[in-house]
């Protein structure tokens, strides 16, 4: 049921502005105090905020509630055109497709991954690599540079990520083959070496199917992202930010 967040989010937003606008209507009706509108958004923004802290959402949805409304109040003085709103909102759909499902949206690695990573393949002979939610492609691109006689995938489930990817590896004239498309629909055995960067979320299920499909010899990588109670074969420090690369030999 964690997808429904953000439709709980909303419903904080709604329920949060009703409460506020009866409440402040009662006290100027009665004490015959006038509020702003600035009055009333800035009461709202803290009581969605506090409503989120109290029913434990996410610590970054706190902020989000908070500001949401006086972002929308200062985005209302200036006459943006409509078109402008839409544009930015069809370019974030396309970047955050299905992360309301997946719950991982996009953000990119660090490319200090690419030493170790390297170093993990170094005793295999054309091993086969996926990068599963593979966003603009820059790792795998700046693998295949370095690794000629290994086979680089990359696959994405969000338009906008897959297609740049695309462009950048024919533009590039990579090696690395970028498909369009969800990885619960591949057959992990295809691999060598299966890399993830997604969030806490999705560890559970992509664990299931490494288990259930990953050949023995095989290994499974997660940047930053533990398998809840399955201990990594290692875990290597990425010295330039301190976060962790984990990895299980299957
Ligand atoms: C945190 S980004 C990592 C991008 C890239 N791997 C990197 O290291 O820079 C995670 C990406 O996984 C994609 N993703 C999430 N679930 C997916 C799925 N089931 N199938 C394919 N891609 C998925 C998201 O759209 C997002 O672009």
């Amino acid at each position: 049921m964690k997808s429904l967040v953000a439709v709980k989010a909303l419903f904080l937003q709604l329920s949060s502005f009703f409460l506020i606008f009866v409440l402040l209507s009662f006290l100027s009706s009665t004490l015959q105090i006038s509020f702003s509108v600035l009055h009333l958004l800035i009461c709202h923004a803290l009581c969605a905020a506090l409503a989120a802290f109290l029913l434990r959402f996410d610590w970054w949805w706190v902020p989000i509630q908070f500001l949401f409304p006086l972002f929308a109040y200062f985005l209302s003085a200036f006459t943006i055109p409509p078109y402008i709103y839409f544009s930015i909102l069809l370019m974030f759909t396309m970047l955050f497709w299905s992360t309301y499902r997946t719950q991982v949206p996009y953000y990119p690695s660090r490319s200090a991954l690419l030493i170790p990573i390297l170093e993990l393949m170094e005793g295999m002979k054309s091993p086969r690599f996926i990068d599963v939610g593979s966003g603009l492609g820059g790792l795998l691109i700046k693998l295949a540079d370095s690794r000629k006689d290994a086979s680089f995938f990359g696959i994405e489930i969000a338009p906008l990520p897959w297609l740049l990817s695309h462009l950048r590896g024919r533009l590039l004239k990579s090696s690395v083959s970028f498909e369009f498309g969800d990885f619960y629909d591949l057959d992990f055995s295809d691999f060598d070496v299966i890399f993830c960067y997604l969030s806490p979320a999705a560890m559970p299920s992509i664990w299931a199917k490494v288990e259930s499909e990953m050949a023995p010899g095989s290994i499974f990588l997660s940047y930053e992202f533990i398998v809840p109670f399955v201990d990594p074969d290692f875990s290597l420090q990425i010295e330039s930010d301190g976060r962790y690369l984990y990895g299980w030999r299957i």
